[in-house]
Formats: C-alpha cells, sequence, structure tokens
C-alpha cells in the first residue's frame, strides 16, 4: 500500500502522516527533509537559492545532514522553498522519493507532489489543509514553546509567501491530486485530525 499525503506549511500533514505510518506500519519518508537539506547546505557554503546551478550543486552534499534537528527551523524552511523550485533539484531528489514509495510493502510519503509526480499510483491520496490563519496560529504556538520570537502577523506573511511559491512553481506545483481526499484539520484537535485521516485509509482499502 502507498499512502500520499501532501499539503501545505503547517495544515498538520507531517503529524498526520507519521500517524498513519505508525498506524498501518510503513516505512516513512518526510520528502521536506530532502529539499531543506538542500537549503542548509546553501547556507553553509554561502550559495544563492534563487540560482539554479548553486541549488542544484547543494543537492550533492544534501544526504550527509537529513537526520539535523536544524532543518526544522523556519529559516531552514523558507530556504527550502526557494531552492524547491528549480527543476534541476526537483529531478535530482526524485528518484530516491520514487524509489521509496514503490518498495516491497508499502510506503508513506509526506511532501507537496507525492500524489500528483512522486506517486500518482498512490493507493489512498490525502490532502491536508487549513486556514492560513489557523496554521500560522499553530506555528506561532510551536515556536512559542521553543522560546522563539516572532510575532503572528510575521509568521502568517511568512507562510503566505511560502504557500504561494509552493502553489505557483511550474515544476511541480503543490495541488490536491484529481482524486485525493481533502482534509481540513482547521476545526480539528491534532487526535481528531488522525482518526479522521484513519477513516480516509479505511474509505479506500
Ligand atoms: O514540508 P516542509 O515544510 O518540510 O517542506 C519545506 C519546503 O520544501 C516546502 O515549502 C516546499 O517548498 C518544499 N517541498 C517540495 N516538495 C516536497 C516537499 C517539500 O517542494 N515534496
Amino acid at each position: 500500500m502507498i499512502i500520499a499525503v501532501d499539503g501545505p506549511t503547517a495544515s498538520g500533514k507531517g503529524t498526520i502522516a507519521k500517524a498513519l505510518a505508525l498506524h498501518y506500519d510503513l516505512p516513512f519518508l518526510d520528502t521536506g527533509l530532502l529539499y531543506r537539506a538542500v537549503g542548509y547546505q546553501i547556507l553553509q557554503n554561502g550559495g544563492d537559492p534563487d540560482h539554479a546551478p548553486d541549488a542544484a550543486k547543494a543537492c550533492e552534499f544534501a544526504d550527509s545532514i537529513l537526520d539535523d534537528p536544524i532543518l526544522r527551523s523556519e529559516e531552514i524552511g523558507g530556504l527550502a522553498s526557494r531552492v524547491s523550485v528549480h527543476p534541476q533539484v526537483r529531478a535530482a531528489l526524485n528518484r530516491r522519493q520514487v524509489d521509496f514509495a514503490h518498495q516491497i510493502g508499502g510506503a508513506l510519503l509526506d511532501g507537496r507532489d507525492i500524489g500528483t509526480v512522486i506517486a500518482p499510483d498512490a493507493d489512498v491520496k490525502i490532502f491536508v489543509t487549513a486556514p492560513a490563519p489557523i496554521r500560522a496560529a499553530r506555528r506561532h504556538e510551536e515556536m512559542r514553546k521553543y522560546g522563539i520570537d516572532a510575532t503572528l502577523s510575521e509568521i502568517l506573511a511568512d507562510i503566505e509567501a511560502r504557500d504561494v511559491r509552493d502553489m505557483s512553481r511550474t515544476d511541480s506545483p503543490l495541488k490536491p491530486a484529481k482524486d485525493a481526499l481533502l482534509l481540513d484539520t482547521g476545526d480539528l484537535t491534532i487526535g481528531d485530525a488522525v482518526q479522521a485521516a484513519i477513516a480516509l485509509v479505511e474509505r479506500k482499502l
């Protein structure tokens, strides 16, 4: 069984994806980490994330830092979004994701283009959304817990900029696959969102 979970930042897709992988005992790949690793590599080496050759070069070294907690920061998320517009970067990272998705025994991947590009043949595709102000409030709360200082309006502006970039790029834009099941987590607790996702998968089995 291949399960594809896509959606914008702070929609809850990461938590839902991990919970589904655990529930169905599937190997899990957070594909955003691959793009984050490329963004981080650029930051370290002083390249330009908007310059395709610099970003493509950074892909060669991205593997070595996939586990680094620093990849989770907002700054790296923004860089990941910028490098991810380049077709050379997407091509360099795609093979690994396609292979992961199609391993024997199935897999669960979360990202932006899993249901549309990486595994259009997925058995279940879930597109997780929530209104931008709700996503910003969640991110704000999360950052507050980690002692990171940022105003709600700054976070909302960042989230909206990232949405626009992810949805408007020509190569593999963020959008639901035609056969994706939509899950709006705006009014749901995380526990309820996970239960709703399991119910969607069960409907498809
Ligand atoms: O999911 P996460 O926030 O970690 O992703 C960081 C960025 O990487 C996204 O904003 C998006 O631009 C990019 N990305 C992508 N395709 C994926 C996963 C992430 O373009 N499959």
